[in-house]
């Protein structure tokens, strides 16, 4: 008896765990999208090691030099924070690509990833639009 009742309680709450995975997998929540690209573009912004020479305050990204040695980073690198207010996000991929230039230079580093990762870097960076004091 007490064996059933141990295993009913078990199927409950497994029936549970998947109602809610199923619930999960199914609601279409934009804003719930929305943060999973912002968390990939962070990801992708500091696997390439943007980082080293980029913060972005309103995103929480400190400088981090991480495993670069000196003269891979720049310290006249902007903060990033409101650079949607300053290109368009088809300037941004050429630039990004070495492309085109600003001030006279191509960007020092030329992205590398996949088409996918350049997507949502890029669209997240365009979506950057808040203008920052700068510990500069
Ligand atoms: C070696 C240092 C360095 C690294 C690494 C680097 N950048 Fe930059 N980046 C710069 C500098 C310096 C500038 C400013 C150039 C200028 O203003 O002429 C810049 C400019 C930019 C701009 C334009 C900012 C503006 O306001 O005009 C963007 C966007 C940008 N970088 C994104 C990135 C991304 C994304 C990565 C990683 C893939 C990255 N950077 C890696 C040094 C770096």
């Amino acid at each position: 008896m007490k064996k059933t009742v141990a295993f009913t309680g078990m199927l409950t709450s497994a029936a549970a765990v998947l109602g809610f995975i199923i619930v999960g997998m199914f609601s279409t929540d934009i804003s719930l999208a929305q943060d999973q690209d912002q968390a990939t573009a962070v990801a992708i912004f500091t696997e390439h090691e943007c980082q080293g020479c980029h913060s972005v305050q309103i995103a929480k990204i400190d400088l981090d030099i991480g495993d670069l040695e000196p003269d891979e980073i720049d310290e006249d690198a902007p903060d990033l924070s409101a650079v949607g207010l300053v290109h368009e996000i088809d300037w941004l991929k050429l630039y990004l690509k070495k492309k085109n230039k600003q001030n006279g230079e191509k960007h020092e580093k030329k992205f590398r990833g996949t088409d996918e990762e350049f997507e949502v870097l890029t669209n997240w960076l365009v979506s950057m639009k808040t203008e920052v004091e700068t510990k500069k």
